[in-house]
């Protein structure tokens, strides 16, 4: 039985917003469907467009239907007790009467969202301090600031300081939203909670580990934010790092917030800088993806003709620890690939061939599959004999799917993320020394890639040739997108 989260009244930077009505809504619609939201919860959403209440209620539940989200009959009474909460004002953010009536306002405890763009993260913050509005005297004040914190890092350190000049740590929520999906939090207990997996993490046992995340989508209607961060900033040194993290950090003593968080972050410093000559950047040129046409990357609205933006990154790293000296980490990530696709493979080292000789059949190194999405599960690759009355090898799977076992329904991710903002754990949350080692790690391929220009590859493909050379060299291949 989860507890219902304490009261707040959540308020929304940014409501009328892509990421207030694709995520957070319907998170919140599943939060307030299974009872998990006090009776004293509000939201006050607050955004430039002028507007009432019922403005922004007709128009989150307008999205809604279109997307899906109230099909259910227990969504729709969701939605409609949650339409009550709902007020709204509009304001600009550079004003400072916004924040003064936001204090008349406001009493208890407060969670400010900034579901804006990253230029107003700083500004909104010294506003909500100047304005006394993350004065923690009547009630929890929390910041809830979305990725990406920083585009390097200097920019990072230096909003990481603007932040910490308003509020400590504790206040800070940094979300990084892979870390709510299911199975990326399950990585911790398939590897802590089972003395079989603990038994074998590490460099006696594991040849190398494969984190891939691929999608279909294409950059689409974002081609001016994507086409100045890339696909090294909008995912390696955010997502792709908080997987990596996951997998290679060292056993928690105890599953509490810092100590988590202060493995994962010792792990994050251990990865060396990567290196420039292991990596490969690559950009797609027009074909179909996902069963859409996909017009070349420079011809996408709102993206500069010359642009050198990177669509796809894959990229090998290093980890200087006992556990993972020797073991390569093969990242990957790209647009307008194959097929939507992401997981992490823990390749095994082969056992010794001795007692195989001459025996035919398939025998590939054990693997364990972490599938992320789309079909959340887990898949251990093993070797078994083949029925018949000579010995042959076969190679088998062992298969658990999250949809199967459990049921899963179709959270967003967020509904984990906003239940531990409004109990203030902040396990899932990146801290800022964390945030600060991913950049660190990859500020030598930021600096690198000032010049040159990335590898073209079709829409719809597994990303760049290079990117099979990168493995080729070391004698491995990539797990394929599938
Ligand atoms: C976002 C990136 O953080 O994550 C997007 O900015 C990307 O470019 C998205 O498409 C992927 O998230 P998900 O949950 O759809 O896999």
């Amino acid at each position: 039985m989860i507890d219902r989260a304490p009261a707040a009244t959540l308020v929304i930077f940014g409501a009328t917003g892509d990421l207030t009505r694709r995520l957070i809504a319907p998170a919140l619609v599943h939060l307030m469907r299974d009872g998990l939201l006090d009776d004293g919860f509000k939201i006050l959403g607050v955004a430039r467009e002028m507007g009432d209440d019922a403005m922004l209620c007709d128009s989150l539940e307008k999205f809604l239907r279109e997307n899906g989200t109230l099909e259910e009959e227990g969504d729709q009474h969701g939605w409609s007790a949650l339409r009550h909460r709902i007020s709204y004002r509009s304001g600009d953010f550079a004003n400072p009467a916004l924040f003064s009536a936001l204090t008349a306002e406001l009493n208890g405890a407060v969670i400010f969202y900034l579901a804006t763009a990253p230029s107003f993260f700083g500004p909104l913050v010294d506003a909500l301090g100047d304005a006394g509005l993350l004065d923690e005297a009547d009630g929890f004040r929390r910041i809830a600031v979305e990725k990406p914190f920083g585009t390097d890092l200097a920019s990072a350190c230096a909003l990481n300081a603007r932040l910490l000049g308003r509020a400590a740590e504790t206040q800070i929520f940094r979300v990084d939203h892979f870390l709510g999906k299911e199975t990326v939090q399950n990585i911790m207990v398939a590897r802590f909670g089972n003395a079989l997996t603990g038994a074998v993490w590490n460099n006696r046992h594991i040849d190398h580990v494969q984190i891939t995340v691929a999608e279909t989508v294409a950059v689409g209607s974002r081609g001016a934010f994507y086409d100045a961060t890339g696909a090294l900033r909008d995912m390696v040194a955010n997502h792709l790092f908080q997987l990596l993290a996951m997998v290679a950090m060292e056993p928690p003593n105890r599953f509490d917030a810092e100590t988590i968080r202060d493995e994962k972050a010792r792990v994050l410093k251990a990865v060396h800088p990567v290196r420039p000559e292991d990596t490969v950047r690559g950009r797609y040129a027009a074909g179909e993806a996902g069963g859409q046409p996909v017009v070349d990357y420079r011809a996408e609205q709102n993206v500069a003709a010359d642009s050198r933006t990177e669509t796809f990154v894959a990229a090998k790293v290093a980890i200087d620890t006992f556990r993972w000296a020797g073991v390569p980490f093969y990242l990957r990530t790209g647009k307008a690939l194959a097929a939507r696709d992401s997981e992490i493979v823990i390749r095994f080292r082969d056992v010794p061939a001795a007692p195989f000789e001459g025996i035919e059949g398939e025998r590939p190194a054990n693997e364990l599959v972490i599938q992320i999405q789309p079909r959340e599960g887990l898949h251990l690759g093993i070797v078994v004999k083949r029925p018949g009355p000579t010995l042959t090898t076969a190679s088998v799977a062992l298969d658990f799917c999250y949809a199967e076992a459990f049921g899963l329904g179709r959270p967003t991710g967020y509904e984990t993320l906003i239940y531990d903002l409004l109990i203030g754990d902040q396990t899932l949350f990146q801290r800022a020394d964390m945030v600060e080692a991913c950049w660190t790690a990859v500020a030598p391929l930021i600096e690198a890639w000032r010049q040159g220009e990335p590898e073209d590859y079709a829409a719809g493909t597994t990303g760049p040739a290079g990117s099979g050379a990168l493995m080729a060299r070391d004698g491995r291949t990539w797990r394929a997108i599938a």
